[in-house]
């Protein structure tokens, strides 16, 4: 937990500045502009004459002019830049770019989304910016949003545990240093539940619901003292986020004392007349943004002579703007930006940009990111004594804009078709190609179809290829127009000519190993069964196929697990395991039961057993912490990484509850023939519910413990607790 603009160190200086300003250099400090639309000439002066305090999607050179200007204007109050840097700063070319969150999620190894988080810090500050608009931590369940790769899955906890790691990787042990960058917990809050999966659209569920499933991340980035807020575009039953009084001044400022700053979306407050029509003008939109508890408005310039005249008006009260302007000073205090910070001088890019040692974590973490998910035969790792040829076949098998889905330099600040790949980019061609060479084995390739149209063109070739291989690597997936923001898919079944290129490999007879590289998860049950092998891939970035070469020819056992349910068919939406129990047929009559793939599933090369499941209590109180221990054993001929899950199924409730929820992770390194004893630390005041007058309550009763390598019920062991009243 921070204290920002209430802090002892920052609140006097806070209090002393704002006292000194005019009501227009309030309200430019609340005013955030993006440099693309607005230009430089247009952004000078909305420095000089109305202090604009924020500027997004500008950095190096032109960040550093637009900082000069403002400390030369006004009360010289420093510019906080912010940008998307949400997977690396990838907007940067030639910047270090990891795997999507979904992908970097797959890896449940929150030290490496430390490390990524450090390695990004360095590179956004080295382009003299101060801010991510990162973590999101919306929750994926409902797979036709096209933001689905942006988030950390389908699970509240386990967003939780992820966004704190990022975060402590974003701003370091101290904010004001040079290296660290305000984080943003985003976006606030349930963005990624609007109906039928449609982006900015309105999330049909109670303040209840938003306590119990989408709260959580959100209590735990606050806890972790991320900086700054971003409110959704969406409406919660009808209210608007941007207009939402409840969750932003009632829950996250008062309840959870958050005393960083909260930022609208882009646009959110125009976007309350023309889109949510929950204002007529911009005069009454300005008021209820502020009114509600926005701080910052991103890119609603309008806003400005508004909020000024509705001030000297009376009609906005000053009183909401001082507390406002305080909390963006008090982070610009955290910062270091009136302590020598805003003027420091750009680091050479040369030697911090993707260098060895940011790509080291990159290649580290893709590695675990990649999620083995079926094996027959063992026709995987590729046996270097009988394959001497291999055809690498797909659309997704050579093309960087496949490695990246989203916000990177292909897509922002504006689309560019243009823009070359940087040098760093590994395809899994190039990286099945290179490691092969040290085995003598031939290696060919063809497209063999394109990602959304059927054309036939390149069908034929690609067959001659397979039939002449010894096994064939076949790389399908989604593309950018497929997936991202403004993406909603009503339809995930494989696209073009993708089906088409499964069935016909499969004819040729050889062994058939498919890698999905795609944004999010897709229907493919028909082409998972058709392969020997199946491989995921979330948006892999820039070491994809470096990671994925080294896993099929057996240098890394891969230890990915997902983060988020595949379906069968779109229509079995949503499929996330933590489902609430009740269903009369348990399942569609015209789909099998379940998803294809579920939570936490992912497999190795090796084979891990689960036994002697233990707790140290079987009958406890509300205020108890037991410890619950498992036996894991590596059964098989590789060295593994495994990620040992705890759940628990509050088995009868007040309210209806999910099946089980995931309450604790583990991954650790067993060894060949190697058994570890793992423990978790297990407080039974997680185990509360948000009954339906919204109360955080332990109920006494049954609780199923279960732990295992998925979420499964056949994958877990299983043991009861009872919990009692307090004598
Ligand atoms: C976008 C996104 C948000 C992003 C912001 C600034 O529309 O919704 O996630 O941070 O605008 O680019």
């Amino acid at each position: 937990m921070k204290n920002y603009y209430k802090d002892e160190h920052i609140a006097k200086r806070v209090k002393e500045l704002v006292s000194k300003l005019s009501v227009e250099e309030k309200i430019g400090q609340l005013m955030q502009l993006t440099y693309v639309q607005t230009g430089r000439e247009a952004s000078l002066e909305w420095i000089e004459k109305r202090f604009a305090g924020s500027f997004l999607h500008v950095y190096g050179d032109n960040a550093k002019e637009l900082q000069e200007a403002a400390l030369k204007s006004g009360a010289k109050i420093p510019i906080i830049f912010g940008i998307d840097a949400v997977r690396g700063h990838a907007i940067h070319h030639g910047a270090t770019i990891f795997p999507s969150q979904l992908g970097m999620s797959c890896s449940w190894n929150e030290d490496l989304i430390e490390k990524s988080g450090r390695v990004t810090a360095k590179e956004v500050a080295a382009d003299n910016l101060h801010w991510t608009f990162s973590p999101i931590l919306c929750i994926g369940r409902d797979l036709r949003w096209g933001r689905i790769d942006e988030t950390f899955g389908e699970d509240p906890f386990l967003i939780g545990e992820l966004g704190k790691a990022i975060i402590k990787g974003y701003q370091g042990e101290d904010l004001s240093k040079a290296d660290s960058i305000a984080a943003c917990a985003k976006h606030y809050i349930a963005y990624g539940e609007s109906t039928g999966g449609r982006d900015a659209y309105d999330s049909q569920i109670s303040i209840r619901k938003v306590r119990e499933v989408f709260l959580e991340p959100f209590r735990k980035a606050v806890e972790a003292g991320c900086a700054t807020f971003m409110t959704g575009y969406q409406s919660i039953d009808g209210v608007p986020a941007t207009a939402n009084k409840r969750i932003l001044r009632e829950i996250l400022k008062n309840e959870l004392d958050f005393n960083g700053f909260v930022v609208t979306d882009w646009n959110n407050t125009g976007n309350l007349i023309e889109m949510q029509r929950a204002a007529k003008d911009v005069f009454e939109s300005s008021k209820i943004t502020i009114e509600a508890g926005n701080d910052m408005i991103m890119n609603t310039p309008e806003f400005y002579e508004v909020a000024v005249e509705m001030v000297k008006s009376g009609e906005i009260p000053i009183e909401f703007i001082d507390e406002a302007v305080s909390r963006i000073l008090g982070v610009k205090f955290a910062l270091g930006l009136f302590d020598g910070r805003a003027e420091i001088e750009l680091s050479s890019k040369s030697d911090i940009f993707a260098c060895k040692d940011h790509m080291k974590v990159n290649l580290d973490i893709t590695r675990e990111s990649i999620v083995l998910l079926k094996n027959e035969n063992s026709v995987l790792p590729i046996n270097k004594k009988n394959i001497k040829k291999i055809a690498v076949i797909g659309p997704n098998a050579d093309d960087a804009r496949a490695m990246f889905g989203d916000w990177t330099y292909f897509t922002h600040p504006l689309p560019n078709e243009e823009i070359e790949a940087d040098k760093h980019v590994v395809t899994p061609f190039d990286g099945i190609k290179e490691k092969a060479q040290y085995f003598g084995m031939e290696v060919t390739y063809s497209k063999g179809c394109e990602v959304m149209s059927e054309s036939d063109e390149y069908i034929d070739v690609a067959i001659k290829n397979a039939k002449a291989a010894d096994i064939i690597i076949a790389i399908i997936g989604d593309c950018k127009d497929q997936t991202g923001e403004f993406y909603d898919r009503a339809d995930l079944n494989i696209s073009g000519g993708q089906p088409r290129l499964i069935s016909e490999l499969k004819k040729c007879g050889k062994p058939l190993v498919v890698c999905m590289l795609s944004g999010k998860p897709l229907a493919v049950s028909k082409q998972v069964e058709e392969s020997d092998a199946f491989i995921q891939l979330f948006s892999p970035g820039q070491m994809g196929g470096t990671a994925l070469a080294e896993i099929l020819f057996g240098e890394i056992n891969p230890s990915g697990k997902l983060t988020i349910s595949f379906p069968y068919h779109t229509g079995q939406l949503p499929v996330y395991y933590n489902q609430l129990s009740g269903w009369h047929s348990k399942k569609y009559f015209d789909q099998p039961d379940g998803p294809l793939f579920c939570f936490g599933e992912g497999f190795s090369y090796t084979k891990i057993n689960y036994s002697a499941l233990k707790v140290s209590k079987q009958v406890c109180t509300k205020d108890d912490v037991i410890t619950i221990s498992v036996d894991v054993s590596n059964l098989g001929d590789y060295d593994a990484k495994e990620v040992i899950q705890l759940y628990v199924d509050d088995k009868i409730s007040s309210i209806v509850t999910p099946v089980k929820e995931l309450k604790g992770f583990k991954k650790v390194f067993i060894g060949v023939g190697e058994t570890r004893t793992v423990v978790f630390e297990l407080k039974i005041s997680e185990l509360r519910i948000v009954n339906s007058n919204e109360e955080y309550i332990v109920e006494s009763g049954e609780f199923t413990i279960m732990v295992g390598s998925n979420s499964r019920d056949e994958a877990l062991l299983k043991t009861d607790v009872t919990v009692i009243e307090q004598e």
